[in-house]
């Protein structure tokens, strides 16, 4: 006993002297005495420590990039107020780069400019209002103080521009000053810059589900029977099967289960009443996929456990099932895998976000609510939304969220090829610059709840994106 826990110390050392993180997950797996042994043996006959994790990699070309990984620890006023300025640095390091910023200043340094000078200016949206005038005020703020902007009625595209700006987000300004004022000429969004899309040297595909459900009255067992039927190249037409061939990669979006005790009666609309019951069906269920396709599956507001983003991975105590998949990589909400890379090629950065905060954006955004189409088809146009913003929650209100005084995690900081996510129910694509957006669907059938609320979700489709191509193919079972 004592031996192993000086092999794991060292291990430990090791791994810290090659800058690697001993997260949760590192700690998890030396926690079994055969690691243990197999990693002090490869440390001390010279390999390096990197290699050993990895190892998982080699084998199932996916690598996770960034995960969150912090104890849960009571949170104070002033982890909100260092949150929100770790934000404010996060997108201002994006903005100051910009080329449409010109004379960049801070707020405070406004005072001593001239009466119409030109300037430009980096602030996080405090306030927005419309005056009696019909024009657009907007209160910024950055880490000097605060200044009212104007965005005049008669300029209709920077109107436009301002009427979808949300509270909360960071955005830069260009225009005139004038006393204790901006008049604005320009506002500019962070967004993603434009560059080539990557495809992959071979064909090969990625499915995105998401809210599978298991354990709900309404889960579509026969839709899902014959999804797993499909990935085992045992339905479909022949186009169908020829995708399922070459599926190499399957993201699952969160609310893999319908949880327990989500909302008030829920248990009467249950299955399977017991949440331990429902991750046990659905890794059954899942077991079934081929094992050279990779699961890379993230919790959602369904699941057990934190909801508040990032939303940790399972926990283990209540979804145990899931952990003995050998083909499934369970991450957490969001978070920032590469898949596919190889020599010659640097593989696909793939963010997966369940989508809790969908719902809000596709109300409050005009061009998105008055976009011409149905509540439950604007997913993807969220997705685009929240890009450009490079924030997956920017207004406080929109998601549950941990203040982590250090760094905000829901700040799009690198540039995804894909974007992955659900919530929804319903599937939705569409390509923005480099990045391809994928919503999910659903295999629950419609509740109660949602044909109150007006939604229309379509259970039981599937997009499959061709990664040679880009081409996405919905898939209906
Ligand atoms: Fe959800």
């Amino acid at each position: 006993m004592e031996q192993l826990l000086i092999k794991k110390k060292e291990i430990v050392s090791a791994f810290l002297k090659h800058n690697i993180l001993v997260n949760r997950e590192l700690l998890e797996r030396l926690n079994q005495p055969h690691i243990v042994d197999e990693w002090h043996q490869a440390i001390t006959q010279g390999k390096n420590p990197k290699e050993l994790i990895e190892k998982k990699q080699e084998t199932t070309g996916v690598r996770i990039i960034w995960e969150y990984d912090d104890k849960p620890k009571k949170r104070t006023v002033q982890d909100f107020v260092d949150y929100f300025n770790a934000r404010y640095r996060q997108i201002q390091k994006l903005l100051t780069s910009r080329q449409d910023l010109q004379n960049l200043t801070s707020i405070s340094r406004l005072r001593s400019k001239k009466d119409s000078e030109k300037i430009s200016i980096i602030g996080i949206i405090q306030d927005k209002g419309t005056t009696k005038n019909e024009h657009i005020m907007l209160t910024l703020e950055d880490t000097t103080g605060t200044i009212k902007v104007l965005v005049r009625k008669s300029a209709q595209d920077l109107m436009n521009t301002a009427k979808d700006l949300v509270f909360d987000e960071v955005i830069g300004v260009s225009g005139s000053v004038g006393d204790n004022i901006i008049f604005a000429d320009s506002i500019v969004i962070p967004d993603i810059p434009i560059q080539q899309m990557k495809s992959s040297p071979d064909e090969v595909y990625a499915c995105v589900l998401s809210c599978v459900h298991v354990g709900s009255g309404g889960f579509e067992h026969e839709k899902f029977n014959n999804f797993i039927q499909w990935t085992q190249g045992e339905f479909g037409t022949p186009e169908q099967r020829a995708v399922a061939s070459k599926l190499k990669y399957m993201f699952i979006c969160g609310d893999i289960v319908d949880g327990v005790g989500i909302y008030p009666s829920q248990e009467k609309e249950l299955s399977i009443p017991d949440i331990r019951e429902q991750y046990k069906e659905c890794a059954r269920l899942l077991s079934q996929v081929p094992k050279h396709i990779t699961m890379i599956i993230c919790p959602g507001n369904h699941d057990v456990g934190r909801i508040s983003e990032p939303q940790p991975k399972f926990l283990k105590e209540y979804a145990s099932p899931m952990y003995d998949i050998p083909n499934a990589i369970l991450v957490c909400n969001p978070c920032l895998v590469n898949i596919h890379a190889s020599d010659n090629f640097p593989g696909f950065d793939v963010l997966m976000y369940h989508g809790y905060s969908f719902d809000d954006y596709s109300e409050c955004v005009p061009s998105i609510k008055h976009s011409g189409t149905h509540i439950s088809d604007r997913a993807a146009l969220v997705m685009r939304f929240l890009l450009q913003r490079r924030h997956l929650a920017p207004q406080h209100s929109s998601t549950l969220y941990i203040p982590d005084p250090r760094y905000d995690p829901l700040v799009i900081e690198r540039v995804p090829d894909l974007f992955f996510a659900g919530h929804i129910h319903k599937a939705g694509t569409l390509n923005h610059r480099s990045c391809t957006l994928i919503a999910g669907s659903c295999f629950q059938a419609k509740t109660d709840f949602q044909e109150k609320v007006g939604h229309d979700p379509e259970p039981g489709v599937v997009p499959c994106i061709n990664l040679k191509t880009r081409n996405v193919a919905f898939m209906r079972f």
